[in-house]
């Protein structure tokens, strides 16, 4: 057992968190309160390889692995959350199934722009009536000579506003096979008969967009099915395996600002004639906050380890739990330093606000933590 990154890993750290500290740190409160998505910063990514991390170099990604993509997403992340998040969707969500499903043709025409940051991409597979129940998807596709027909409306779609490529799933057979009749397609913006509906006003990564889209006869050619027919809730399913670790990471940086931001305002503030460090309230509180946060760490690194070593059951539950523990670390991680700051921590003036706001949606996206907590459940209960 080796605790030590390879030099690729370190220098990946290194300097996602260079960029993140030089181009987003400074930024970040701007972001969030403009709500404006950040474009340049987005394409420096794309040019540094961050929006393809494990991409193989020829599909126009950085060719690095999953621990690397972990690495550098908790750099983000720290910085701005809003940033991680649209990283993590383009490379975990857009990028990883076109390259783990897609035919050469698909990876030639969508991959490379999504995975060098040229194009931006969005996962969409949630609806009004079905999140936690994907299974149940009602947007339809229908097959009419070369193409599909989509008609339906998705919800809450991560870089709807911006994004040019979208896997959409869609039911190809009838509501009663549930998740043997949804196939996944790959639709462009411009399509005919598909647009973006409302953007979502939001409580944290406000620099991201989230918004509706909506597929009226939306004419897909059939090149652009992904996979097999049919195949669309293992491929999402799958999806969502990696993009667990990326959300974890998310989580992950949350909170590393937040306990980096409580430690430094404990040693500056004085009250009873003494920084607050000095108090042993506040050192249980660090001292929590440190440890919760390398566990998290372990969980996400290791997680990502097995899907790069391709120890799939064994990874589908660990980046559940990677998921799901450091989504909470974040959570109680971002009280605590609220806590910490007192009064000024519930302003704008200190970021802890914001970060709080922000690690909300890591117990939400992706699978809610009590999804997170069906699939441990089932695979704990299976394996003994
Ligand atoms: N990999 C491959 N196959 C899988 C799988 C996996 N991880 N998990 C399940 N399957 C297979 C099963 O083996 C089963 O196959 P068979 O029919 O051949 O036996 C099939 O899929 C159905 O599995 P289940 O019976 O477990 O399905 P279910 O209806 O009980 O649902 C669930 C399982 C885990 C609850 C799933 O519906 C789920 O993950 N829901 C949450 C959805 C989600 O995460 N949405 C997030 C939206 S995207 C987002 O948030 C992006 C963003 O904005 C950032």
């Amino acid at each position: 057992m080796d605790f030590k990154f390879t030099p690729e890993q370190e220098m990946t750290r290194k300097m996602a968190k260079e960029f993140a500290e030089k181009e987003i740190e400074p930024i970040a409160a701007e972001i969030d309160e403009k709500e404006v998505f950040p474009e340049k910063v987005i394409k420096k990514m794309g040019e540094l390889g961050l929006m393809g991390v494990f991409i193989p170099e020829e599909y126009g990604g950085a060719g690095l692995d999953t621990v690397s993509y972990a690495l550098a997403e908790e750099e983000i992340s720290k910085a701005s959350a809003s940033v991680g998040v649209i990283m993590s969707v383009n490379n975990s969500l857009v990028c990883d199934p076109l390259y783990k499903f897609g035919n050469n043709e698909q990876r030639s025409k969508y991959l490379k722009p999504l995975a060098s940051g040229q194009k931006l991409g969005a996962f969409a597979l949630t609806e009004p009536n079905y999140g936690s129940d994907a299974a149940g998807i009602e947007c339809k596709a229908v097959k009419e000579g070369d193409f599909y027909i989509l008609n339906g409306n998705k919800q809450f779609i991560t870089n709807g506003k911006e994004a040019k490529i979208f896997i959409v799933f869609a039911r190809t057979g009838t509501k009663e096979q549930r998740h043997r009749g949804i196939s996944a397609f790959i639709v462009e913006k411009g399509f005919k008969g598909f647009k973006v509906g409302k953007e979502e006003k939001k409580l944290g990564i406000r620099g991201s967009s989230t918004t509706e889209l909506i597929f009226n006869n939306c004419t897909v050619p059939k090149e652009n099915l992904l996979g097999t027919e049919n195949e669309g809730f293992k491929i999402a399913m799958f999806t969502l395996d990696g993009g667990r670790i990326g959300i974890g990471a998310q989580a992950l940086g949350i909170a590393q600002a937040a306990f980096e931001a409580s430690v430094k305002y404990s040693k500056e503030r004085v009250q009873f004639q003494k920084p607050i460090s000095n108090f042993q309230a506040i050192q249980w509180m660090l001292a929590d906050m440190a440890t919760e946060i390398e566990a998290a760490r372990l969980l996400i690194l290791k997680a990502a380890y097995l899907k790069d070593k391709g120890e799939k059951e064994e990874y589908i539950k660990l980046s559940s739990m990677a998921k799901l523990y450091a989504s909470e670390v974040a959570m109680k991680t971002t009280i605590k330093a609220i806590q910490i700051h007192g009064g000024y921590g519930y302003t704008k003036d200190y970021p802890v606000e914001r970060y709080f706001r922000d690690a909300k949606i890591t117990e939400i996206y992706e699978g809610t933590n009590e999804i997170q907590r069906i699939v441990i459940a089932r695979r704990v209960l299976k394996n003994f």
